[in-house]
This record gives C-alpha cells, sequence and structure tokens, in this order.
C-alpha cells in the first residue's frame, strides 16, 4: 500500500489530502501538524476549518485511510510520498524583510525528513515557494541523506477557499513540475498515477520544477491584477458616473478577456495574493528586472488604494468624522464561504475606521470573536506563523465589539459597512435595520451585494462601489 505523509494540516493540507484519501481507497494518508490543537479539532467534530462540503469528505475517510496526527517523525519516515504544506509567510525582519518569503517552516521540515528517513522518497512541494525553492531544498536534503534517494517535485495548490473540494474534485489542472533525469521523470509518473485516480490525463500537466513554481507565483498575480483592474475602474465609474458592473460585463463578454473574476469590491485579501505578489516582486528584483517589479508592485498599491478610499468615504460622508459613532461591520472573512480571515480587507478598513475613533460593531457567520480581536490588535505578517508562535493573547481592541447578528451589530448604528458578500446579506430586512439605526443611516457597500435602489426607497444613503453616486455623496467628495 502507498503511503502519503502531509507536513502540515491547514487550509490546503487538510482538504487536499482528505480528497487523496476519498479518490484512492488504497492508498494511506497521513496529515501531521506540530500544532497540537489543530490536530486535536481534525479528529472532532469541530473541524478546524470551514469549507463547504469538507466535513462529508472527512467522516467519509478518517479512520479508515486518513489518519490526523502530531506524531510528525513516525509518519513521515513511513511514507512513500511527503507533501509539505507548511506556512511560507513573508520576511518580517532581515534581508528581504516586507518581500521576501520566510522558508524558516519548510526548512525545519526538510531537515527533519533528511534526519527521520530510512528508505528513498518523493517529496513534493505543496506550499507556495519562491523559485527555485526545490534547488534550496534538494541540497538539504542530499547533504543530509544517508545514502537515502529524495526526488523532489513541486506540486502548486490552485485550489480556492470556499470552493476548495470542488475544485479539488474538478480541478482545472493539476501542475506537476520535477527534474529532467530518469529518477525526476519517474517521481513524476508516480504522482501522476496518484492524481489520476479521479483527474483526467490531459488535466494533469508536467513541466520542469522552476516552471511549476513560478507558474504558481504568475497565476496568483493574474488574478489578483484583475481584481486590481477593476477596482482601478470602479474608482473611475464613480468619478464619471459609468457603473462598473455594466462595464465589467460588457468588457467580460469578450472571450478574450472572459467573465469571471470581474467583480469590483473593497479589495482583494487571502493569505496568498499580496504574499506571492510580495515574493515575485523580491524574486524581480533580485535578478535586477526592476520594471518588471514596479509593475507588479502596482497591483499592490491599487488594492490599498481601494481600502483606503472605501475608509474615507465612509468619514467623508458622516460630515467628516466617526469619532464616537457605532458602525456596524457586516461580514469579516476576506470573501465569503469561509471563515478565513487573513490578510482581509477588514481588518485594514476596520483599523481605518478605529483610528478615526469608530465604535465598531461586527457580524461574521464564520468568524469568532477571539479571531477578529487578534486579526485587529496584531502586526502586519504576524499571522503567517503557526498559532503557537503567534503573538499570545493580544488585548482586545475595546471600541470593537463582536455580535453574532446583522441587526444586532446595526442597532443603533450610524452606518453599516458590508466587507464579505455573504449571501445572508442580501436578504436582510433592511426596513427593521433602518428603523433601529440612528438618522441619516447610510450603507457603505463594500460588495455590491444590496439593491441599493430598495435602500434608497426605504430611506438609506447608499454607497455601492463603482457605482453612480448618490447625490449626498457627491456632495462630500473623498480625498483618497
Ligand atoms: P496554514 O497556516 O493553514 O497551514 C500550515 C500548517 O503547517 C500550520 O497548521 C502549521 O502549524 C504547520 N506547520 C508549520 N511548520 C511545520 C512543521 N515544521 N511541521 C509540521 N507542521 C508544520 O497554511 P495554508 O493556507 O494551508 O497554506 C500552506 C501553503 O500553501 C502556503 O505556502 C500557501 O501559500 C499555500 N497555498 C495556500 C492556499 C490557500 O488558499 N490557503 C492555496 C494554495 C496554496
Amino acid at each position: 500500500m502507498v503511503k502519503i505523509c502531509c507536513i502540515g494540516a491547514g487550509y490546503v493540507g487538510g482538504p487536499t489530502m482528505a480528497v487523496i484519501a476519498l479518490k484512492c481507497p488504497l492508498i494511506e494518508v497521513a496529515v501531521v501538524d506540530i500544532s497540537v490543537a489543530r490536530i486535536t479539532a481534525w479528529n472532532s467534530d469541530q473541524l478546524p476549518i470551514y469549507e463547504p462540503g469538507l466535513e462529508e469528505v472527512v467522516k467519509q475517510c478518517r479512520g479508515k485511510n486518513l489518519f490526523f496526527s502530531t506524531d510528525v517523525e513516525r509518519h513521515v519516515s513511513e511514507a512513500d510520498i511527503v507533501f509539505v504544506s507548511v506556512n511560507t509567510p513573508t520576511k518580517t525582519q532581515g534581508l528581504g524583510a516586507g518581500k521576501a518569503a520566510d522558508l524558516t517552516y519548510w526548512e525545519s521540515a526538510a531537515r527533519m525528513i533528511a534526519h527521520v528517513s530510512k528508505s528513498n522518497k518523493i517529496v513534493v512541494e505543496k506550499s507556495t515557494v519562491p523559485v527555485k525553492t526545490a534547488e534550496a531544498i534538494e541540497k538539504i536534503l542530499t547533504h543530509n541523506s544517508k545514502g537515502i534517494n529524495f526526488q523532489i517535485l513541486s506540486n502548486p495548490e490552485f485550489l480556492a477557499e470556499g470552493t476548495a473540494i470542488q475544485d479539488l474534485f474538478n480541478p482545472d489542472r493539476v501542475l506537476i513540475g520535477g527534474r529532467e533525469t530518469p529518477d525526476g521523470q519517474k517521481a513524476i509518473q508516480a504522482l501522476k498515477a496518484v492524481y489520476a485516480h479521479w483527474v483526467p490525463e490531459d488535466r494533469i500537466l508536467t513541466t520542469n520544477l522552476w516552471s511549476a513554481e513560478l507558474s504558481k507565483l504568475a497565476a496568483n498575480a493574474f488574478l489578483a491584477q484583475r481584481i486590481s483592474s477593476v477596482n482601478a475602474m470602479s474608482a473611475l465609474c464613480e468619478a464619471t458616473g459609468a457603473d462598473v458592473s455594466q462595464v465589467s460585463h460588457a468588457v467580460g463578454t469578450d472571450t478574450r478577456i472572459g467573465p469571471k473574476f470581474l467583480n469590483a469590491s473593497v479589495g482583494f485579501g487571502g493569505s496568498c495574493f499580496q504574499k506571492d505578489i510580495l515574493n515575485l516582486i523580491y524574486i524581480c528584483e533580485c535578478n535586477g528586472l526592476t520594471e518588471v517589479a514596479n509593475y507588479w508592485k502596482q497591483v499592490i498599491k491599487v488594492n490599498d488604494y481601494q481600502k483606503n478610499r472605501f475608509v474615507n468615504r465612509v468619514v467623508s460622508s458622516m460630515f467628516n468624522t466617526v469619532s464616537g459613532k457605532k458602525i456596524a461591520v457586516l461580514g469579516f472573512a476576506f470573501k465569503k464561504d469561509t471563515g478565513d480571515t487573513r490578510e482581509t480587507p477588514a481588518i485594514d478598513v476596520c483599523k481605518g475606521l478605529l483610528g478615526d475613533k469608530a465604535r465598531l460593531s461586527i457580524y461574521d457567520p464564520q468568524v469568532t470573536e477571539d479571531q477578529i480581536q487578534r486579526d485587529l490588535s496584531m502586526n502586519k505578517f504576524d499571522w503567517d506563523h503557526p498559532i503557537h508562535l503567534q503573538p499570545m493573547s493580544p488585548t482586545a481592541v475595546k471600541q470593537v465589539s463582536v455580535v453574532w447578528d446583522a441587526y444586532e451589530a446595526s442597532k443603533d448604528a450610524h452606518g453599516i459597512c458590508i466587507l464579505t458578500e455573504w449571501d445572508e446579506f442580501k436578504k436582510l430586512d433592511y426596513q427593521r435595520i433602518f428603523d433601529n439605526m440612528q438618522k441619516p443611516a447610510f450603507v457603505f457597500d463594500g460588495r455590491n451585494v444590496v439593491d441599493a435602489e430598495k435602500l434608497r426607497e426605504i430611506g438609506f444613503i447608499v454607497y455601492s462601489i463603482g457605482k453612480p453616486l448618490d447625490p449626498w455623496l457627491k456632495d462630500m467628495p473623498a480625498v483618497a
């Protein structure tokens, strides 16, 4: 029986391995992590991450051919294929701080693999890593190998949170990069055979190691660039009276462009886009490609601009001050159908409003109070480390309350900011909400989920990103 071990039981390691276990009943899959809390949660009824369909998959395989364990060394030593899906945060100190990937966790995983291995292994990079990481890992493994043969493959993960299970069941493509030697090609075939249990062969792409590593960074940069492009247009739409939904529909019907990923919003978030683009920028700079680096920097700058612009709209619309005013924040996760808040635009928006002394009442159907308080008090990039290495119990931000209901959040509020596109925010009883708010009552829709016309009929002053402005907002321009 082929044995797979995955180091890192996070958003990628957990769902990916659960699907491999489901689709390959004859493969034994162990997911290991240094975080005891995470492994305990994977073995409980309350999984550590929320993903539609994940629970069903885990329940079908757990205890049969899918195991979650903290016994990292034993499972690694027994495995034929070792996936590494650990954190690759942005460096906060030293050379490349604020840009380069911090490979501390990757390196320590590699050293541990070398230390405990007694048989040949295929080591698969699942984490998103800088180009040429495989070469560094290969050096660590071969210099500590005691005669064992290690083959390194790059198999970046393209799943999107919120649709992870669907994406894993039916991926657009699986990408496997390996050495162009006979042993490298054999390793590629071995991993291909795993995916071939359910992925059609023409969707399994094989490349050299460096192409696979760079393709992941490139794919995330292209995706983020689309969002920044449409968000840049949203600012121009507001200035000219155009409607960004109409513009992106008209643009997206061009088959060369396509309709997906063209929704204007308060900005992109998630653990990967910013980190991976910063990493790409750093690699460009290291290779002397200043213009290329500057090109990609602009994608992040526009994203920051969009979040600032939103905060400025809120403050300027409410007579240039939100000091002491209650603002309801609906949605905190970086997108709907996930509880993940890593790099969510809500953090910067909330911090911006708190900077102007607002009182915030936050509601998100999937994010806990503890997580929100952590996010609002943590330093940039601290979030992307294993939880036990993050700052301990940060002090709660006093002007923030977290509630479990949108009506409670908006009671007596002066304004509402919608920051995640949860479906339930479309169906709220806005008349009831309006009746319980201070007047004038504002809605700032950062995701274009509400029917602005209906809300205006009720009496709200509505700001929808990239849409023609209310006369009220026109009279109170926001300088970004
Ligand atoms: P995560 O933070 O949810 O999970 C990483 C896990 O690795 C943590 O539970 C941590 O405790 C564990 N870990 C760290 N060092 C370890 C070690 N030496 N031994 C055992 N466990 C260790 O991170 P996530 O989101 O799963 O991402 C992992 C990688 O996959 C990152 O490189 C990320 O860029 C990439 N990725 C993430 C995607 C996403 O949607 N979240 C999508 C595609 C790629």
